[in-house]
């Protein structure tokens, strides 16, 4: 680990938390570099802030709560303090940077697959950044690329993981959910996050090996949006279709009645559930 955590509590128990994670993930040629900290304004914007260039490169920020955490479109991004995993990871991938958008999924699919062969959780993705459990909302995804470092991605993700269900904010309670609430169990949180990232870096393979139509399959079979009948909120548009197809890119095609269809680079999804 390169930085010390500031400890908001014990200094020991903060160093015991870096000394778990560190040892998790120790077998990970992907992550070359932990920062660590009890209580950070944001690791994204953390990440981002960071000067340097290619070493940068496999840098994971790690923190046990967020400030200042921070969803799509400068939502708020909410955490329990303690209990959830938030971490961000600087990359320095392969040109086309067209096709960066499909590692926002591979992290998704990354974070299903660990839910669903550690746990026995029926995850699946909602276009692009959203893991669900059942219709809620477990964790997000934030990809970000600042204009004055265009050669670098920071990868965040933000899982609820042993907050209770009651402890959401009002407005969450209907639409999300934490992983104890689905388990009825507590999790330890370094394990969690080394699977993900065992997964994460075969997709990243996958994708340095510029494979990007097997990435976008195996996004597919985790896209749980594709075939439903959607509303498409984009800046000033709103409109209705069905999510048709996932391109190699990782866009969202979505077929409007017209029969026209059109390619999302970005926007939220939701789906238009049948009345009963
Ligand atoms: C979303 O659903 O809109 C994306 C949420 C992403 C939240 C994570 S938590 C770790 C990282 N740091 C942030 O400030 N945001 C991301």
């Amino acid at each position: 680990m390169t930085k010390s955590s500031r400890p908001n509590s014990s200094r020991a128990g903060a160093r015991a938390r870096e000394r778990a994670i560190a040892s998790c993930l120790s077998a990970r040629a992907l992550v070359r570099d932990i920062s660590y900290f009890s209580t950070i304004d944001s690791t994204n914007k953390f990440a981002l802030a960071l000067a340097g260039g290619d070493e940068l490169h496999g840098r994971l920020i790690v923190a046990d709560r967020q400030t200042a955490g921070r969803g799509r479109f400068g939502r708020e991004w909410h955490n329990q303090s303690g209990k959830d995993l938030l971490f961000s990871l600087i990359l320095c991938p392969p040109p086309p940077q067209a096709f960066w958008p499909l590692l926002t999924l591979a992290l998704g699919v990354s974070i299903c697959q660990a839910l669903s062969e550690r746990f026995g959780l029926s995850a699946e993705l909602r276009w692009p950044n959203d893991v669900l459990i059942g219709e809620r909302k477990v964790g997000g995804i934030l990809t970000e690329v600042s204009a004055l470092t265009p050669d670098r991605l920071v990868i965040g993700a933000g899982l609820n993981v042993n907050g209770s269900a009651a402890a959401l904010p009002d407005e969450l309670r209907e639409s999300a959910t934490t992983l104890k609430a689905e388990l009825g169990r507590s999790l330890r949180r370094g394990p969690l996050l080394e699977a993900i990232l065992a997964n994460f870096e075969q997709q990243y393979d996958v994708f340095c090996r510029h494979d990007t139509e097997r990435l976008a399959e195996s996004c597919r079979r985790w896209q749980g949006t594709l075939g439903k009948v959607v509303q498409v909120e984009l800046g000033e548009q709103s409109f209705a279709g069905v999510a048709v197809e996932l391109t190699e890119s990782g866009g969202l095609v979505v077929r409007r009645e017209s029969g026209q269809t059109q390619t999302l680079h970005s926007g939220d999804v939701i789906e238009i559930k049948p009345k009963p």
